[in-house]
């Protein structure tokens, strides 16, 4: 496995850098935008490709890497269900599986420091965003935090944990880089109490000053959806209504581009094939199997949200196949239109 933590000195943020092998994919956690020039050029360096950028939350302190990654390499922006960001390409609940080529982690939804707070499990270790960090834990008193949500994250999954499981959180400010479960149910001086009261007690008279970048960093971070009215200028959307009267089209096939966990739970449109995202290139390609089907059908992309579509239809035009389009807003907008789901 290949696996590299990476520092931003501003923010005192950490990134993780995740992949099965050199030559495979890759996602990283949490990113943060001033150092994406470093983090494309390690993931060049160790022969990578890109395929998953993840935030664990909304952060108040860094402006996110998310968008800019995703511009640069057309990967697939992930954030938690209850994120307020304007779009994601893929939104993660408690229980699903995170998935690249050769690695899975397990998203722990764990709200507190924020409502969208997630931790994922991977094997050995867990990253843990700002929700416990080493000897501390995230603070609780501002967008949506809530203490006693967070004791519940922390004693009741968290801590659940196998104690030599390795702990990678979102920031240090003291100079540490990992601890394990055990070293913190044991040393972490915010651990050390005896009720949830005391907990909620102790996170609400902290009295910390605000980061000093959440007045850049939260409305940035609020709208790194990509520009999908750009590509809706340029003639390649449809609307969930227009799409709704192509179903069941001899001349039209739809093409579904999420994974199969997000098929199942929220259901796809009639008699459209599935084609995954991360498998686009290939199927676009000279004799891929949406390069024929081009030659005497419509191709009408779809995903979650819309982000991996717009991206999708961009590569098919520039592929070579001018009669791809996509639908805005994705099954989001789909389901809100009332369009037909199996
Ligand atoms: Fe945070």
């Amino acid at each position: 496995m290949i696996f590299r933590q990476m520092f931003d000195s501003v923010s005192s943020t950490f990134s993780y850098l995740l992949a099965s092998r050199r030559g495979g994919e890759a996602l990283i956690i949490d990113p943060v935008i001033e150092k994406v020039d470093r983090y494309l050029q390690l993931v060049k360096e160790l022969d990578l490709k890109l395929v998953k950028a993840v935030d664990t939350h909304m952060h108040a302190d860094h402006v996110t890497g998310l968008g800019a990654l995703r511009d640069r390499t057309q990967c697939i922006t992930v954030m938690g269900e209850q994120s307020k960001v304007d779009v994601v390409s893929m939104r993660v609940a408690e229980g699903d599986k995170l998935q690249i080529d050769g690695l899975a982690l397990d998203a722990i939804y764990t709200p507190g420091h924020t409502d969208d707070s997630y931790s994922f499990l991977m094997e050995d270790r867990v990253f843990t965003g700002d929700t416990l960090l080493i000897r501390g834990t995230g603070r609780t008193d501002f967008q949506n935090g809530d203490a006693r949500a967070q004791y519940d994250s922390i004693f009741n999954k968290l801590l659940k944990l196998p104690e030599p499981t390795f702990v990678y959180p979102a920031h240090d400010y003291k100079g540490d880089t990992v601890s394990t479960i055990g070293e913190e149910r044991a040393f972490n001086p915010r651990l050390q109490v005896k009720s949830l009261d005391e907990y909620v007690e102790l996170m609400n008279n902290l009295h910390l000053p605000n980061p000093k970048m959440m007045d850049v960093a939260i409305p940035s971070n609020m709208r790194i959806g990509l520009a999908q009215d750009e590509v809706a200028r340029t003639g390649l959307a449809l609307s969930a209504e227009d799409a709704m009267r192509l179903v069941g089209r001899e001349d039209v096939k739809f093409v579904d581009l999420r994974e199969r966990t997000e098929r199942a739970k929220q259901g796809s449109i009639p008699g459209a094939i599935h084609v995954a995202y991360t498998d686009l290139h290939e199927s676009i390609g000279v004799g891929g199997v949406l390069r024929q089907l081009a030659n005497s059908t419509r191709l009408v992309f779809y995903c979650a949200y819309g982000e991996r579509s717009a991206m999708a239809v961009q590569a098919a035009h520039k592929a070579g196949l001018p009669a791809a389009v996509h639908l805005q807003g994705g099954i989001a907008a789909w389901a809100q239109a009332h369009g037909p789901l199996e």
